[in-house]
């Protein structure tokens, strides 16, 4: 009999679930009908901290394929509050540890971003069995081409735009879209091209106002009746980007209050006396049902994990690399992002649109 645990970490997105089920149906087909106990851990790592868990049955995992969000529940709990007792002083780590042995676990597999694949390597290198899956809408996990969850929210921040579009033509309106990515810009690259955005703002390319009302201006002139400007959550001007580490954090923290894209719409609102407004499809881009691709790839990922608990080889990441789902191991990727490349080339071919970047 083989014991598996499985938790989901950090912020949601909707193919958490269709990989779960891709997980269990490797497992049961691998092993045998009978063969394989899945326990779920309630609300990422607090129930494997707390022995919070629920013995899982094969009909827990069907119809899952296309249902967002996730049965396991989710939590967020940062890698570097992981020497912090909780507040009710329980060491974390050792509490993780005794868990996973008290249930005499095979294998651990967290369905996680960053962050939570760094927690997933600091158990591996305490001698847990760990498999990592790439969750993120954000797709900045380093080491893989894409992450589940990231083409859904594309999908949702794309019709975002669409439905944005018509209301601006009709009010000749500037809109401000502001897209989620955390740290990068990879939701806000896809969904922009996708949506036909006049400007494109990204945390990896530093903007210039200057440049933004120039975007402006030229589609005025050109007789256009609005413009439509997609801006990345954690995107930042190019003066605050040259300053030093802290005074840029403070900076940006002003910036962002209540969020980047209101200080954009302040600043052209200023200079052109236009109507410009801002739209936040913000946690819609994490939720709804898992698109196709989404299933495709989570289930792909679900198999591979399978595989990987069968030939016990823990310790990974499963990975999507030119199309081929495999594996690598958690310390490469642990505590690095992918950024978006600024010589990317959907960037210059974006540019050879007509599309402005704010550099
Ligand atoms: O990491 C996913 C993400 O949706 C980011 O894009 C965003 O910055 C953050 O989570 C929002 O977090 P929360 O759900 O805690 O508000």
């Amino acid at each position: 009999m083989k014991k598996i645990g499985m938790l989901t970490s950090g912020g949601d997105c909707q193919a958490l679930n269709a990989t779960m089920r891709g997980v269990a149906k490797g497992l049961e087909n691998l092993f045998g009908i009978g063969e394989v106990e899945i326990y779920g851990f309630k609300d990422g790592y607090k129930g494997l901290i707390y022995g919070n868990y629920q013995k899982m049955k094969p009909m827990d995992f069907t119809g899952l394929l296309n249902k967002g969000g996730t049965i396991l529940g989710t939590s967020r709990m940062p890698f570097k509050m992981m020497d912090v007792p909780t507040d009710d002083g329980v060491e974390k780590v050792p509490a993780m540890i005794k868990t996973y042995k008290k249930l005499d676990l095979d294998c651990l597999v967290v369905l996680g971003g960053n962050g939570s694949q760094k927690t997933a390597h600091l158990l591996s290198q305490n001698g847990l069995n760990v498999v990592g899956l790439p969750k993120t809408i954000d797709n900045d996990i380093w080491g893989t081409d894409v992450t589940f969850g990231f083409q859904n929210a594309v999908d949702v921040a794309t019709h975002a735009i669409d439905c944005i579009y018509t209301t601006a033509e009709s009010h000749s309106r500037v809109f401000v879209v502001e897209i989620m990515g955390h740290k990068v810009g990879w939701i806000t690259l896809y969904a922009g091209i996708a949506g036909g955005a006049d400007v494109i703002l990204l945390p990896e390319v530093p903007y210039d106002m200057k440049k933004v009302y120039k975007a402006i201006e030229k589609r005025t002139k050109q007789g256009k009746r609005f413009t439509i400007i997609c801006v990345a959550e954690g995107a930042i001007p190019k003066e605050v980007a040259k300053l030093p580490k802290k005074e840029r954090k403070e900076a940006i923290a002003a910036l962002q209050h209540p969020s980047i894209g209101y200080e954009i719409a302040d600043q052209i609102r200023a200079k052109f006396s236009a109507d410009v407004r801002v739209a936040i499809p913000g946690h819609t881009q994490r939720g709804g049902s898992p698109d196709a691709y989404d299933r495709f790839i989570s289930s792909r990922f679900g198999a591979k994990a399978a595989e990987l608990i069968r030939d016990r080889d823990f310790g990974k990441l499963v990975v999507m690399l030119n199309g081929q789902v495999t594996a690598i191991p958690l310390e490469e990727t642990a505590g690095k992002l992918k950024y978006v490349d600024v010589d990317n080339q959907a960037i210059q071919e974006a540019k050879t649109l007509g599309i402005c970047f704010g550099d």
